[in-house]
């Protein structure tokens, strides 16, 4: 399976940043392309202007949508928005949206299913917390999540497994812990799904996440900002 590297750029990026997607489609080689998808989910006022050019096999993604296709909801966007606007993911259910949005489970399913409708695949994020951990109740709460979350339509999802308490910490699970709960919800999404880690991925730790059974690419946040430190990623 092609692995993917995605980054989420949060509410991080003015105009100026745009250059960072140029420096990065600059760096990779047809041989970065051949063994890795790459992603850049940048805020929303970003996509469009980026969507308008190519960058050299750099695709883009929305961080989060509205579940229906258009109507009253001042300050939302929908999937179809973002597809016009040059997306191709969007990412839905991130513990920051579930934490400070109060986004639940079956909201989070509705927008990966607004995402298909769309045309676009969904990025669904779960991930336990640091008391679920310390109360050895990862895998059940993960699982959960992904069960209660999953769109109608399995077969063209990514998942993405983060930690919350990894989370722009410097933390990360043990390699057997990732592997424990990639190899759970990889029951749950189906043969098709990619299934990435996210949470404190840093270039010095790539290779050995990305090594772990069942991992097929990383969710990146603060070192996918710069191209330099993400292309190390990409390259590990
Ligand atoms: O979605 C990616 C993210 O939540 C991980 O952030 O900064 O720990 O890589 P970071």
């Amino acid at each position: 399976m092609k692995r993917l590297i995605a980054g989420n750029w949060k509410m991080h990026g003015l105009k100026a940043a745009m250059a960072e997607i140029e420096a990065l489609s600059g760096k990779l080689t047809p041989a970065d392309l051949e063994k890795s998808d790459v992603l850049i989910c940048p805020p929303a006022t970003l996509l469009m202007g980026l969507g308008e050019q190519a960058h050299n096999g750099v695709a883009l993604g929305g961080q989060n949508c509205h579940q229906e296709e258009m109507g009253a909801y001042t300050g939302d966007i929908s999937a179809e928005m973002l597809a016009e606007a040059g997306a191709s993911y969007c990412i839905v259910g991130h513990s920051e949206r579930r934490a400070k949005h109060g986004e639940h489970d079956a909201l989070v399913r509705q927008k990966a299913d607004a995402c298909h409708r769309a045309g676009i695949t969904p990025i669904i994020c779960v991930g336990e917390s640091f008391t679920d951990r310390a109360q050895g109740k990862a895998v059940k709460v993960v699982t959960s999540q992904l069960w209660a979350s999953l769109p109608e339509d399995h077969s063209q999802v990514v998942v993405a497994y983060e930690p919350v308490w990894a989370v722009g910490s410097g933390a990360i699970p043990t390699l057997d812990d990732i592997g424990e709960v990639h190899a759970a919800l990889r029951e749950v999404a189906g043969q098709n799904a990619r299934i990435l880690y996210g949470g404190s991925v840093k270039p010095s730790n790539a290779a050995q996440i990305l090594s772990v059974p069942n991992v097929h690419g990383v969710l990146v946040g603060g070192a996918s900002l710069k191209a330099e430190e993400f292309y190390g990623i990409i390259s590990a």
